[in-house]
């Protein structure tokens, strides 16, 4: 079994949507750990309900993003984590992190990169108009919102959609196709061929 990490910062619903998967059995890895850079984020409430090891590690007691980070990587080697989840987790990792876990880290992104970066993605694509947008989970890299591409997922705006309906379909779909790429990240073999990402079956 994978032992998988999740890096949160907010409510924790693609957390959620992981446990759930996992204690159904849909889900085959071991969740080891969940990390929080703030303090108050519900998603570890979520965590600690779920008897999930949970940690709030405060950025401000960090004199830099690298001894931040150098915690991280240890807390990550501790528990032998093969895969770190991005869930929600709103600090940019440097090079030197993403180096460390090269191409095994996970982010969810709610539209269709690379469409509407950035932390306002759903009210971004609503307010512009779109007709069509969706979900995108990519490896991580030195860029933001930027990897190469796992999974997307397209959705068709109804013109009759509040912005509170699309977030609502956005999140949908989200839970469900982050489960499923983390489930080809882990089951499969991958490597990396310009800006695709090939799944090697086995
Ligand atoms: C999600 O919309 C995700 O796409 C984005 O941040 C949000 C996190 O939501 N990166 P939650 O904390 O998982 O509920």
């Amino acid at each position: 079994m994978k032992n998988i990490a999740v890096f949160v910062s907010g409510n924790g619903t693609n957390l959620a949507a992981i446990i759930e998967s996992i204690s159904k059995g849909r889900l085959k890895a071991d969740l080891r750990l969940v990390v929080s850079d703030k303090k108050d984020a519900f998603a570890l409430r979520r965590a600690e309900k779920a008897s999930v090891k949970s940690v709030f590690l405060d950025p401000k007691k960090y004199i830099s993003r690298l001894t931040y980070e150098k915690a991280l990587v240890a807390l990550l080697a501790e528990e032998k984590i093969d895969l770190v989840v991005l869930a929600g987790f709103m600090r940019i990792l440097s090079g030197f992190f993403v180096k460390k876990y090269k191409n095994r880290i996970v982010n969810i992104h709610p539209a269709l990169l690379p469409s509407f970066k950035g932390a306002h993605a759903i009210k971004d694509a609503f307010t512009y108009g779109v007709k069509v947008t969706g979900v995108t989970v990519h490896l991580v890299d030195e860029k933001i919102d930027h990897g190469p591409v796992v999974l997307q997922e397209a959705l068709v705006i109804d013109d009759k959609w509040s912005l509170k309906d699309l977030e609502e379909r956005i999140h949908r779909i989200e839970h469900r196709i982050y489960v499923e790429a983390i489930k080809l990240l882990l089951g499969k073999k991958y490597s990396i061929k310009g800006r695709k990402v090939v799944f090697i079956s086995r």
